[in-house]
């Protein structure tokens, strides 16, 4: 037999040892990041009745009219191979009812969606997600949001994008189709086939339609919260405002919809630029769902676990190729800087950074010496002048280069995760001495 033939189908891999390593080393990253914020694994079954998805997802969105795996069983009925995790923990939900009213759950596991294959985009891949349900409130989009940066800087990613923007209210879309719908009349005639049927069917999305003649006109048109009622803006604004309290960079994207009905208020996407062309590492947002008479509302978002790779490849290539954690060495001058030392020792080592320190107060020769021993890749050098000015220095003994941290800084560059963040060649170096 050809060996072609033995392998998966198209848009399907085998993930298998020494691969397997990378999913192993960030799935325990993601379930110590999500336990921390009280959320609970949930694993529900690969295989769902077909009206979770067509009623959570909407039967007009991409993913049911093209992408759904849809077969009868032998029973003669309608089985979908999940392509999202969503919609089968609110299923999950509604069964459980009062039980799982404010329920923190996690998933991570394969999805199918029989797209067409290519560079980013697979027919399984596997998702990160995570889901908050509770009702509509800013703080918890915003802590949502939170978690998962917190969970991508632990992951050592720098370069990534947040966008988010509002879906509204359902109250909101006759106001909002009707808005939009005269925006666009003059320019019906220079959409594409898709969009002038979107138009009827689900006039969202012409907003994010990939074709450059409709991006054009999409840029041209009033953002959507302009046909929005007053709580509806308010409530983005009260997230924007809580994502600035803590301290993250979100942009509004007025194009960003999201392909999914569910969303109400709320929705994000992350982007990361090593992605190429399919550039979404994770996609979220508050939702709003009705099955089975049962009403289910939450926040969530799920990132696709072979783009999260991509990106920790690109970001931060020790931690991908599972290299050991390297040593730091804090290097002290005079009496002051060392008893700072000492309680900086501690504290790093409380948040798993592996470091040491020369104890007996030798000179500065004898605790690089002491650092060489240790094998330290980089120091942490304090005397008077960065105690007076609250830095430190920091030594990468590769390079020789050395810049000065703040602590915030400093323990961002030391995160156990990160291992160390790469620092600016000996040239560009030159500049922060
Ligand atoms: P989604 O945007 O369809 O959202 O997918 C989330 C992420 O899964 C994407 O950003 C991407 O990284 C990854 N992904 C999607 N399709 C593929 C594919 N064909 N190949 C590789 N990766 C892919 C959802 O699925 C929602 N359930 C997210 C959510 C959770 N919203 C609220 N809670």
């Amino acid at each position: 037999m050809a060996t072609e033939e033995l392998q998966p189908i198209q848009g399907m891999a085998d993930i298998a040892p020494p691969e397997i390593k990378i999913w192993q080393r960030i799935e325990s990253c993601v379930r110590e990041l999500f336990h921390c914020y009280g959320f609970g694994e949930i694993r529900t079954p690969i295989l769902e009745k077909s009206f979770v998805f067509l009623r959570s997802l909407g039967e007009t969105t991409d993913v049911v009219q093209k992408e759904m795996y849809l077969f009868d069983d032998r029973g003669g009925r309608q089985i979908v191979v999940r392509p999202e995790g969503t919609a089968s923990v609110m299923r999950f939900v509604a069964l459980k009812g009062q039980e799982a009213q404010d329920a923190r759950l996690y998933y991570i596991g394969p999805m199918f969606r029989c797209e067409r294959p290519q560079a980013g985009r697979k027919r399984q891949f596997h998702q990160v997600g995570a889901e908050a349900i509770g009702p509509a409130l800013a703080a918890a989009d915003a802590e949502m949001i939170a978690m998962q940066v917190h969970l991508l800087r632990n992951l050592g990613l720098r370069n990534f994008n947040i966008h988010v923007n509002t879906r509204g209210l359902p109250e909101d879309r006759a106001v909002v189709t009707a808005g939009l719908r005269a925006a666009l009349e003059p320019h019906i005639p220079n959409l594409c086939d898709d969009c002038r049927r979107r138009i009827d069917t689900n006039i969202l999305r012409v907003l994010d339609c990939k074709n450059e003649t409709c991006k054009k006109i999409a840029a041209t048109l009033p953002p959507v919260t302009t046909f929005m009622a007053e709580t509806s803006r308010k409530y983005l604004d009260d997230v924007l405002r809580l994502l600035k309290l803590l301290e993250i960079d979100a942009v509004v994207n007025p194009a960003l919809i999201r392909g999914l009905d569910y969303y109400i208020h709320t929705v994000w996407e992350i982007t990361h630029p090593a992605l190429g062309s399919q550039d979404a590492l994770a996609g979220g947002g508050r939702y709003r769902i009705t099955l089975a008479e049962k009403t289910v509302e939450g926040v969530g978002f799920a990132m696709g676990f072979e783009r999260l790779i991509t990106a920790v490849q690109n970001d931060n290539p020790a931690f991908a190729a599972g290299e050991a954690q390297p040593m730091i060495w804090l290097v002290s001058f005079g009496q002051p800087a060392f008893e700072d030392n000492l309680k900086l020792l501690q504290t790093l080592r409380f948040r798993g950074v592996r470091c040491g320190m020369d104890l007996a107060g030798r000179s500065m020769k004898a605790q690089m010496r002491a650092a060489d021993r240790s094998g330290a890749t980089a120091v942490v050098i304090r005397g008077d002048n960065e105690m007076a000015s609250g830095t430190f220095q920091f030594k990468d003994m590769k390079t020789g280069v050395q810049i000065a941290l703040t602590l915030p800084e400093l323990l961002e560059n030391l995160n156990p995760q990160v291992r160390i963040a790469p620092l600016p060649s000996p040239v560009d170096g030159a500049k922060f001495q």
